[in-house]
């Protein structure tokens, strides 16, 4: 049986996670200014939300913001949590009626008050929901991740909570911010940069990984398609033959 990406529905990657590159080029090249393109690199966030469902897929993570992306210009700063905000103040009715799980990753904690209290509104609203889960990775940093979760982890030993010779891979998984999340099948990167630019660098470790020249306000229905396509064309070894 074959689902709308077109490869049988055991072959369809559980888990995607999308570093979203390209929303500057896109505005560039049709002289627009760059905010212009996150904006449409959002409409591209709903229409891959929405595909996926479609080829059910169970879980994505989107690289919205991450760490270092706090050291652009004060006002393209503004102007991504704005349409954060937004996203989250005019999708609430669709991720609801969609059965969306809204989720979210990163040092939360630096977002500005307002937009932390919508996220944390729309994830609690639907935490139930059960088609996808829409995860979106916020002032998220990899190494951050790794080096708070070695934190959690060294106190929990000096607080007599953690034998250090039971310390195993699951130890570490379950400090991650990631929890409870599967490990990505498939990462995709658009505008043709071949990087992983600190993302998620634990959880990709068996990720199959494929990079489209598309600017991410281009990425559509049909793009994500044919990555899974070429992902379910793939054979994961995981380091066997
Ligand atoms: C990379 O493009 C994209 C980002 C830094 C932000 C991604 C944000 C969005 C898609 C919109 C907001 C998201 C949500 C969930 C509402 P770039 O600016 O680095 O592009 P460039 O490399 O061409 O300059």
């Amino acid at each position: 049986m074959s689902n709308p990406a077109g490869v049988a529905a055991e072959r369809i990657p559980r888990h995607i996670a999308i570093i979203m590159d390209g929303n500057g080029r896109w505005a560039r090249e049709r002289g627009l200014p760059r905010i212009e393109g996150h904006r449409r690199g959002s409409e591209a966030v709903r229409a891959c939300t929405a595909a996926c469902i479609k080829a059910g897929v169970s879980h994505l993570t989107l690289y919205a913001f991450s760490k270092e992306n706090w050291q652009r210009p004060p006002d393209e700063v503004k102007a991504l949590m704005n349409l954060l905000d937004r996203f989250l103040a005019e999708r609430t009715t669709e991720i609801m009626k969609r059965n969306i799980r809204l989720h979210a990753i990163g040092h939360l904690d630096d977002l500005p008050a307002n937009t932390r209290r919508r996220l944390d509104s729309v994830r609690e609203k639907s935490a139930g929901n059960t088609a996808l889960t829409l995860t979106l990775a916020l002032s998220y940093g990899a190494r951050t991740e790794i080096t708070d979760a070695a934190r959690a982890i060294a106190r929990a030993v000096r607080d007599g909570d953690l034998d250090p010779d039971a310390l195993s891979e699951e130890t570490i998984a379950s400090r991650l911010y990631t929890a409870g999340l599967p490990d990505p099948d498939l990462l995709i990167r658009t505008s043709g940069e071949m990087r992983v630019s600190n993302f998620l660098l634990w959880q990709i470790s068996y990720a199959e990984i494929v990079v489209t020249a598309k600017l991410w306000p281009e990425f559509g229905e049909e793009d994500l398609f044919a990555a899974i396509r070429e992902y379910a064309g793939r054979h994961r070894r995981y380091g066997g033959i």
